[in-house]
C-alpha cells in the first residue's frame, strides 16, 4: 500500500503565532520539498473563518515569490480550516471525522501544534488524546509552545496533566531559539575546536553575558505580556537554554538524550539568584520621538493595566557552582523597547597578566590595561562570530596597540547561503522525530526552579522598578551590576 499520510493540526490557527511563524514555516518546507508527499494541514480555532481568510492574513509573512504562484496554490489546496470550541467533546469528534475524511486514512500520523493561551491547554490536550488519536500504526506528536506554566508549581501541574494523556516520547516542547543557526552552532564551535574547548572554563573566562534586545514594545500583545513579563517571556526559556548550551559539559554523542542530559546537569548547578543581582525595568514613552510607536510607554498599551508593575527589562546574574564555572558570572539581560534588535553571547576572557604593554595600553584605557579578548556570537541580526583581539596598529612605529576582530560574518563568508527560519527547522525536526532541539521536562523544571524565587520577589515588589525611555541603549544600573561582577563593557 501507499506510505502513511500525515496530518498537521494547528490549534490557534487564527492567532498571531500561526500567522507569523507556523503557516510561513510550513509553506517554505512544502515549497522546498521537505514535507511528506501525502499531507494535509488543518487549522483549528474558535472563530468562524475560512482558509482563504487565514492565508490573507498570513501571506505577508510567507514571502511568496513571483515564480512560486503555482506551487503556492498547491500548498493552499492541502490546507483546510475547521472551527470549534476548545472544551467540547463533540467538536473534537467532528474534527477527528473531518481529518479522517481529508486524509482518507484513519492511521495517518498526526502532529498537533498548540499555539494557544495557557487557559485552554488542559482541556485541549485531554480532548486531543481522547478523541483525535490516529489508529495504529499512526503516531501522534504534540508540539507545545510556551508558556509552559507561570512558575514551577503551575508548570509541574501542566506536566502532570500532559503525562496523564501523552508519553514523554510524544511531547515536543518548542523553544524557537534552539532552531536558530547560531544557537545550534554553539555546540560545534565549543566541541569541535580545541582552541576554544581548552579555554572554556573559569581559568580563562572572566564573565559570560547573554543579551536579548528588541526595538519594539508590546505592540498590542500587552494582554498576554502583562501576565508574564520579560523573565517568563524570554529569560526563563530562550536565554536559559542558551546558557545551558554554553555552559554544559561535553555530551557523549550528538544524540538528543546525551545533549539534554548535559544541559539539565549544568542547570542543576545554578545557585539561587540573589535579589541584589537582579535589575528590572519598565519602559515609558519617549515624548520627544517622532515615531508614534516610541511615544507610547508600556502602560499606554491597551491590554496593560495602568498600575502594572510587570517588567519589560530584566538582568539576572547567575552563578554555576561546579568545577568549570565557580566564580564566573553568567549575566542574562533582556529588554523590549530598546534602541536595537539584537541577540548575542559574549564570552569575555581574563586580563592579560604582566605589565609588558602597560605604557602602550594607556592610550586606549585609563587603567593602563589591555582590552580583554572577547568572543562574540551574534545570534541575530546578521549572524556572526568574531573574536576581539589586540593587534599592533598597522604601519605604526613601536608598539601602539589596537583592538580589532577576527571576523566570521556569515553574510560575507557564506554569501547567498540561505539560513532556514527557526520554526522551519524545528517543525521539520518534529516530522523526523528528532528531539535534540526540544526541551525535556526536567530541563523545564530546572529553568523554573532557577527563576521562581526572583519572580516571587518581584511580585512582592521587593526589587525596585527602573523606568527607561523607549529607544534607550539600556539601563545604567544593569551595566553597573555587570561591571561589579567583572564584566567590562567596551561596546
Ligand atoms: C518570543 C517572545 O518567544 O520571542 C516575544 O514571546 C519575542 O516577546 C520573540 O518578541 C523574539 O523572537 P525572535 O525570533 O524575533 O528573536
Amino acid at each position: 500500500g501507499r506510505s502513511n499520510s500525515h496530518i498537521f493540526f494547528i490549534f490557534g490557527a487564527s492567532g498571531d503565532l500561526a500567522k507569523k511563524k507556523i503557516y510561513p514555516a510550513l509553506w517554505w518546507l512544502y515549497r522546498d520539498g521537505f514535507l511528506p508527499e501525502h499531507i494535509r494541514i488543518i487549522g483549528y480555532a474558535r472563530s468562524q473563518l475560512t482558509i482563504e481568510k487565514i492565508f490573507e492574513n498570513a501571506k505577508k509573512f510567507m514571502k511568496v515569490q513571483e515564480d512560486e504562484h503555482e506551487i503556492f496554490e498547491k500548498f493552499v489546496s492541502i490546507n483546510s480550516y475547521i472551527n470549534g470550541s476548545y472544551d467540547n467533546k463533540e467538536d473534537f469528534e467532528k474534527l477527528n471525522n473531518e481529518a479522517n475524511k481529508l486524509s482518507k486514512q484513519e492511521s495517518a500520523h498526526r502532529l498537533f501544534y498548540l499555539a494557544l493561551p495557557p487557559s485552554v491547554y488542559e482541556s485541549v490536550t485531554e480532548l486531543i488524546s481522547l478523541h483525535c488519536r490516529p489508529k495504529s500504526p499512526g503516531w501522534l506528536r504534540l508540539i507545545v509552545e510556551k508558556p509552559f506554566g507561570k512558575d514551577l508549581e503551575s508548570s509541574n501541574k501542566l506536566s502532570t496533566h500532559l503525562s496523564k494523556f501523552f508519553t514523554e516520547e510524544e511531547i515536543y516542547r518548542i523553544d524557537h531559539y534552539l532552531g536558530k543557526e547560531m544557537v545550534q552552532n554553539i555546540i560545534v564551535l565549543r566541541f569541535a575546536n580545541q582552541i576554544l574547548s581548552r579555554v572554556w572554563n573559569r581559568d580563562s573566562i572572566a564573565a559570560v553575558i547573554i543579551i536579548f534586545k528588541e526595538d519594539i514594545g508590546t505592540q498590542g500583545r500587552g494582554g498576554y505580556f502583562d501576565e508574564f513579563g520579560i523573565i517568563r517571556d524570554v529569560i526563563q526559556n530562550h536565554l536559559m537554554q542558551i546558557l545551558s548550551i554554553v555552559a554544559m559539559e561535553k555530551p557523549n554523542s550528538t544524540k538528543g538524550e546525551d545533549i539534554r542530559d548535559e544541559k539539565v546537569k549544568v542547570l542543576r548547578s545554578v545557585l539561587p539568584i540573589k535579589p541584589e543581582d537582579v535589575v528590572i525595568g519598565q519602559y515609558v514613552g519617549d515624548k520627544d520621538s517622532k515615531d508614534p510607536e516610541r511615544q507610547q510607554g508600556y502602560l499606554d498599551d491597551k491590554g496593560v493595566p495602568k498600575d502594572s508593575t510587570t517588567p519589560t527589562y530584566a538582568q539576572v546574574i547567575l552563578s554555576i557552582n561546579n568545577e568549570r564555572w565557580a566564580g564566573v558570572p553568567f549575566i542574562l539581560r533582556a529588554g523590549k523597547a530598546l534602541n536595537e534588535k539584537k541577540a548575542e553571547i559574549r564570552i569575555q576572557f581574563r586580563d592579560s597578566p604582566g605589565g609588558m604593554f602597560e605604557e602602550d595600553a594607556s592610550q586606549q584605557d585609563s587603567n593602563h590595561k589591555l582590552a580583554r579578548d572577547e568572543l562574540v556570537i551574534r545570534v541575530q541580526p546578521n549572524e556572526a562570530i568574531y573574536l576581539k583581539v589586540n593587534t599592533k596598529r598597522p604601519g605604526d612605529m613601536g608598539f601602539s596597540i589596537e583592538e580589532t576582530e577576527l571576523d566570521l560574518t556569515y553574510g560575507q563568508r557564506y554569501e547567498g547561503v540561505k539560513l532556514p527560519d527557526a520554526y522551519e527547522r524545528l517543525i521539520l525536526d518534529v516530522f523526523m522525530g528528532s528531539k535534540i532541539n526540544f526541551v525535556r521536562s526536567d530541563e523545564l523544571q530546572e529553568a523554573w526552579r532557577i527563576v521562581d524565587p526572583i519572580l516571587a520577589e518581584i511580585e512582592k515588589k521587593n526589587i525596585p522598578m527602573i523606568r527607561y525611555k523607549f529607544g534607550s541603549f539600556g539601563i545604567r544600573e544593569a551595566f553597573d551590576a555587570a561591571a561589579k561582577h567583572g564584566y567590562i563593557f567596551r561596546g
